[in-house]
């Protein structure tokens, strides 16, 4: 802030480690907006953030910054003047535009929560990324592959539908090539107690079947289509089932397209098991998340209307960093389902890996929130389950949706 002499950084400071930001001014500010700024300025000036005003711009000179907290915070100062009489007083857009411009810088880095500008271009970089990415073989499992570039539509009978019969024989009967995104939650084989499915079998014969109807999966996809598959290990029997089925897929040359990492944080696992209780002889590890291993056949990309993508620019900020904290389903009584997943985690998987109007699939439908959230995100869906007493309530929370 103008006069503020002692604590300033210098101008080569400023102009390598800070990205700047003007914002032209129509006349000189008031007394009451130079206050509202100097209030924000002293709340946010811990290296990072620094303003200069003069009669016709306000430089912003950033480092890094909370960027949420000073939205949330800059917005509610104008919003409750009781805070600051000021407020009352002052020309809104000017702190507006300041928190729009800001939210439209596209390239930082995240530190500790904050955003970083400019310096984050200092950190550790590879050198002729290209040719080494060439030289080491992209994706080298999945070259080769004979997957068929040339997608068909699902046929009309099957648009909006919920199916009640085992998915590898209902899948069996669709055309190659015809479903936009799959996301699917298999049963873990913990033995939850599933209304029919014999969960918690023999391992090879629980991955042989689910492999069935994997390679269904991939035959259904759309070149260029996604397969998301939320599982948890069972870290218990030291079965890795993230691990195996990440092979198997890759194995049938799909592209490990990432791996989004669910935090629950439900930490009320079990703290009587120990393992050897304060012994390294054999400590047992406890997890609070899961897993989303996601897929992509034949290409990274997936072609779409820009009219279709419905994701905003803050989600995708947030989303694309792949540890999403989501609260676990708690209406699973409600929905008389033992293992469901909530429909933020699918909202967020449809959003970031979709497009508006795509056929989203989900071959272990349980109480049907793929369905749910496919329809109230404006996606066709197809849902498969072994039970009917799942479909019957998924077909309901469907229905129920306007
Ligand atoms: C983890 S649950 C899915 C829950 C679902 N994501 C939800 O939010 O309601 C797994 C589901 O797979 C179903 N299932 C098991 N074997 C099946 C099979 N061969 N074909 C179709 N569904 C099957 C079970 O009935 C169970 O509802």
């Amino acid at each position: 802030m103008a006069g503020k002499k002692s604590t300033e950084p210098d101008e080569d400071i400023l102009k390598n480690e800070y990205l700047k930001l003007v914002t032209p001014l129509k006349k000189p500010l008031t007394i009451h907006e130079n206050r509202l700024l100097q209030q924000i300025q002293k709340k946010f000036s811990k290296k990072g953030f620094r303003l200069d005003i003069n009669n016709s711009e306000i430089i912003l000179y950033l480092q890094s910054i909370e960027f949420e907290a000073f939205r949330d915070y800059v917005q509610d100062l104008l919003d409750n003047p009781e805070n600051n009489r000021d407020s009352l007083l002052v020309d809104k857009e000017i702190f507006l535009k300041i928190i729009e411009d800001i939210s439209r810088i596209k390239s930082y880095g995240i530190k500790a929560g904050k955003r970083t500008y400019v310096t984050y271009r200092n950190e550790r970089k590879v050198k002729d990324r290209q040719s080494k990415v060439t030289r080491r073989g992209l994706y080298y499992y999945a070259q080769n592959n004979t997957f068929s570039e040339k997608n068909t539509e699902l046929p009309k009978r099957y648009e909006n539908l919920i199916i009640n019969d085992d998915s590898e024989s209902v899948l069996k009967q669709l055309p190659d090539n015809c479903i936009d995104l799959i996301i699917t939650s298999p049963p873990y084989n913990f033995g939850l107690g599933y209304d029919t499915s014999t969960d918690g079998v023999n391992w090879e014969h629980y991955f042989d079947k689910l492999f069935a109807v994997f390679d269904e999966c991939i035959r259904v996809v759309k070149f260029g289509g996604r397969i998301i598959i939320n599982i948890q290990p069972l870290f218990s029997d030291y079965i890795p089932s993230h691990h195996i089925i990440s092979h198997h897929f890759m194995q049938k040359k799909m592209i490990w397209k990432g791996e989004i990492l669910w935090e629950k944080n439900n930490y009320n696992c079990k703290y009587c098991a120990w393992g050897s209780w304060k012994s390294p002889s054999s400590p047992y590890l406890k997890y609070t998340w899961e897993f989303l291993e996601i897929f992509a056949k034949g290409d990274l990309k997936k072609s779409g209307r820009s009219e279709d993508i419905d994701i905003t620019e803050d989600e995708f900020k947030k989303w694309v960093v792949a540890k999403w904290s989501v609260a676990p389903e708690r209406k699973m009584d409600r929905y008389d389902h033992p293992a469901m997943f909530p429909e933020e985690l699918v909202t967020r998987a449809l959003k970031l890996f979709s497009f508006e109007g795509d056929v989203v699939l989900d071959p272990f439908n349980g109480a049907g929130t793929t369905c749910v959230v496919a329809k109230k995100t404006n996606r066709k869906f197809l849902g498969i389950d072994i039970s009917k007493k799942y479909c019957d309530m998924a077909k309901k929370r469907v229905t129920e949706i306007l």
